[in-house]
């Protein structure tokens, strides 16, 4: 049979299509992005996925503009690069924004790729990963490129809770183009090359006459310390790739997925080391990263907001292989106290791990809510209250295990029985009361101590008779406000356990369009 021929020309076409897509900007500015240390949009993607898997999209787009000279100036693919792979074989849908570019800048085109592949995981249940290094909205194009912003963010709403969504900033983010990642789950950012903000250091010059550098206002330290807005910092941008797939690996496809179970042998559970962890004196710190440590499974804590609000721990684990979500006290900062910023960190943490089945460990040692003007003034009481409704709404297998300390509202809002939890476990360290001793016998016998011959004397007493009546677990047991008082040591061993019986957990939120969480 006579073999068919394709018209000449015609697949050389293609190829030269495809070799000129692939140059992106031109060999100067590539070799410009390479001189910052920055890699380029497709090396980046190279990276992130499982060899081999990449399939773009959209590759021949151009921009529709004709103002200001663009009619003069095409590129295959018009600045971001989008499509779909795998992740240890799982599908992403992926963009990657190509500084050189129009420095990456977003037109109308730009973004409706961006949203196609949205519009796919949406449909496909799968999560996007967005790197973004962008000069923002594409100057020439005025209001087009601005909807192109706003089309991009409202599928970003849309898809919140419905697939995990992922920000990892290389370099500059910034204006409106910060509300994206924003909105998203998790923003990772590249230490001295990201950036992002609002308003950038001339504006804040000319408005407020600080002198700032982008750096210093919107680099990867500051919003990974000061503001949260970022969750991961990472090193360089290999780094910051890996610890993407690593957060992968933790999170379901989607909102009707199963949690991921990784590879497990039953061994003994048993961890002695939990016996000793807590410290002779109620106000000696330890960290809670050891007692973590010593409770997950192999491949430890994967820790989100590490360098935010470190009085609190947020992240991810691995118990008998299944990922569970964990909020703890950190004892060893601030003494593990709540304030503002340790309470919207874990609320938005475990609205997240709800979002998404995942189940949620929580640790208890914590001291109360942190006093003062400051804490006060800037809304404690809105703030502290976000952390009690997201757990009160959690409807997620829910288990906590109570240390040391569990004093007044703190007792409540973190996890406690009454709040809907599944299991609450206490070790017999655990001190459960309205206030530490001291601050309570001050207050219920302070006429007893104030006439006493010795006042010091007899506040020590009474701090004594108040620890033994109620600084210890077995009130709360009492009433079944904690299951069981565990020997620490166990814990582990319970823990695998009780996850195993809520495996099938089936619990729903009354009918509502949505609650009205106190923002
Ligand atoms: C079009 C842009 C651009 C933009 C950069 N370029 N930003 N083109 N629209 N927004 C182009 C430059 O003209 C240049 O083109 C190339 O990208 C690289 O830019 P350089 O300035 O040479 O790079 P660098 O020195 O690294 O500086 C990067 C930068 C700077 C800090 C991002 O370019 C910059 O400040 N750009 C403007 C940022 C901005 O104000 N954007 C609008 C924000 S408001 P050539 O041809 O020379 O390579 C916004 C609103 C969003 O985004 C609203 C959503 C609601």
């Amino acid at each position: 049979m006579e073999k068919k021929k394709h018209k000449p020309g015609k697949f050389e076409t293609l190829d030269a299509k495809n070799q000129l897509a692939l140059k992106g900007g031109g060999k100067q500015r590539m070799q410009a992005q390479h001189e910052k240390g920055k890699l380029s949009a497709r090396e980046r993607l190279l990276l992130l996925l499982d060899e081999d898997s990449f399939e773009e999209l959209d590759r021949f787009v151009v921009h529709r503009s004709r103002d200001f000279g663009l009619d003069q100036q095409q590129y295959l693919g018009d600045g971001v690069v989008t499509g779909y792979g795998s992740i240890e074989g799982r599908l992403v849908y992926v963009f990657s924004q190509d500084f050189t570019v129009f420095g990456g800048s977003l037109s109308e085109t730009h973004a409706e790729k961006i949203c196609k592949i949205m519009d796919l995981a949406m449909k496909n249940g799968a999560p996007v990963i967005g790197l973004n290094d962008s000069g923002g909205a594409r100057i020439q194009e005025g209001v087009n490129s601005l909807g192109g912003y706003a089309d991009v963010f409202y599928r970003n709403t849309k898809a919140s809770g419905v697939i995990p969504q992922i920000s990892v900033i290389m370099g500059p983010c910034a204006g409106g183009a910060v509300y994206s990642p924003a909105i998203t789950d998790f923003i990772f950012m590249v230490n001295s090359s990201a950036y992002m903000f609002v308003t950038g250091p001339n504006v804040v010059k000319t408005v407020t006459q600080e002198n700032v550098s982008a750096e210093e206002l919107g680099g990867a330290t500051a919003h990974a310390t000061k503001s949260g807005v970022s969750h991961f910092s990472c090193q360089n941008e290999w780094e910051c790739l890996q610890e993407v797939r690593k957060l992968l690996a933790y999170l379901p496809q989607n909102c009707e997925d199963d949690v991921p179970l990784a590879h497990y042998k039953p061994a003994d559970e048993t961890r002695p080391i939990l016996d000793v962890i807590i410290p002779e004196r109620p106000n000696q710190p330890y960290d809670m990263h050891e007692l973590l440590s010593a409770l997950l499974d192999e491949g430890g804590f994967l820790e989100v907001h590490e360098e935010f609000a470190k009085n609190i721990l947020v992240g991810f684990g691995r118990l008998a292989g299944r990922s569970i979500g964990i909020v703890a006290n950190q004892p060893a900062a601030l003494a593990g106290v709540l304030d503002i910023h340790a309470s919207v960190k874990a609320a938005r943490f475990v609205r997240f791990c709800d979002s998404f089945n995942i189940p949620l460990l929580v640790l208890v040692d914590v001291p109360g809510f942190l006093p003062g003007t400051d804490q006060e003034w800037n809304g404690i009481i809105s703030h502290g209250a976000k952390l009690l409704f997201a757990f009160a709404e959690a409807t997620v297998p829910r288990i906590t295990v109570i240390t040391r300390k569990a004093y007044g509202g703190a007792y409540d809002v973190m996890n406690s029985k009454h709040i809907g939890a599944d299991l609450n476990f206490a070790w017999p360290t655990a001190e459960i009361a309205v206030m530490g001793p001291k601050g309570a016998a001050a207050i219920i016998f302070k006429n007893e101590i104030a006439q006493a011959e010795n006042p010091e004397k007899r506040l020590e007493e009474k701090v004594q008779e108040y620890s033994e009546k109620f600084a210890n677990p077995y009130l709360a047991a009492e009433r079944g406000f904690i299951d069981e008082v565990i020997q620490p040591s166990l814990t582990r061993f319970k823990l695998i356990r009780g996850f195993k019986m809520l495996e099938n957990k089936v619990d729903q939120l009354p009918r509502k369009k949505h609650g009205n969480i106190p923002l």
